[in-house]
């Protein structure tokens, strides 16, 4: 068995000081976080895209912290060595602070071993909140998804050198206030470059170029577990879909054709043979 991934442990990977970059990957359910633990990844993400990558929804904002505390205590039951990270749904951080603390506590309750949210500078009197409540908090910037509408949809981020430089400040204010890692999302390479090398803490990557201190997938993109066009980023190393199909196909025929059950597949009273 391998040691627990921690907080602090997680905190310390800088690839420029000689770290291993960071293995991050989603997780939702307990035989998937079983997997992907057994696999060796270092930080499983409860993340919000439970909602459009397992539930069948169009984005990110429909599903709040009794949702996310469910699918968190189905990835802690897996026992994980891997750092269990919970994401904050929309609105479940932005009307007060004492809401965001009580809903990130939620979430630990659940299992979860710290919390992601989303956001820059506007963020911080909630993540110093939480840091002071000891609920040790993940950032995430560049293409946040609760902001799809703001945004005007998903799309690339901080491609202008006025928003480069906000987000770099970002980062940097994020670090400062004690978040220790910061998930790049949707950002040009040389700007993630920047970041990973100007912010002390980690910075783990998600179609944000190769010079993250790590990188991040969703579960069901990695594995082809869903249909549909990818982001660019998205490298697919198994057609989890193709290979269901198959299997209930080849299922479904020996039911029809009577191959399935098995005499060995049945109980049956004893002397009743
Ligand atoms: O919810 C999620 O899966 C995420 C990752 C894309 C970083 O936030």
């Amino acid at each position: 068995m391998a040691d627990p991934v921690t907080v602090p442990g997680i905190r310390s990977r800088k690839v420029a000081a000689g770290a291993a970059p960071i293995v991050m990957l989603t997780a939702y359910d307990t035989p998937g976080a079983r997997a992907a633990d057994a696999a060796g990844v270092d930080v499983l993400l409860v993340g919000d895209s439970v909602a459009n990558a397992a539930l069948g929804f169009d984005d990110t904002l429909q599903v709040d912290v009794d949702v996310m505390a469910h699918h968190v205590g189905a990835v802690r039951r897996a026992r994980p060595d891997a750092l269990v990270v919970g994401d904050m749904p929309w609105l479940t951080y932005h009307l007060s602070v004492d809401d965001a603390v009580r809903n990130a506590a939620a979430l630990v309750r659940a299992g979860a071993e710290a919390v992601k949210l989303e956001g820059g500078r506007r963020r911080l009197p909630v993540v110093e909140a939480l840091i002071g409540a000891e609920i040790p908090v993940m950032g995430h910037l560049g293409l946040t998804p609760q902001s799809v509408h703001a945004m005007g949809g998903y799309k690339v981020q901080a491609r202008e050198d006025a928003a480069a430089e906000a987000l770099l400040l970002d980062a940097k204010a994020l670090a400062a206030a004690g978040c220790f890692a910061i998930v790049l999302e949707g950002v040009p390479d040389v700007v993630a470059r920047r970041v990973t090398a100007e912010v002390e803490v980690p910075t783990i990557g998600i179609g944000a170029g190769p010079w993250c201190d790590g990188q991040v997938l969703v579960f069901h993109d990695l594995l082809g577990y869903r249909q549909g066009a990818a982001p660019k980023f998205v490298r697919r190393y198994a057609d989890l879909h193709g290979a269901v199909v198959d299997a209930v196909t080849a299922w479904a025929a020996d039911v029809r054709s009577g191959a399935f059950p098995s005499d060995a597949e049945t109980y049956h009273l004893p002397g009743s043979r």
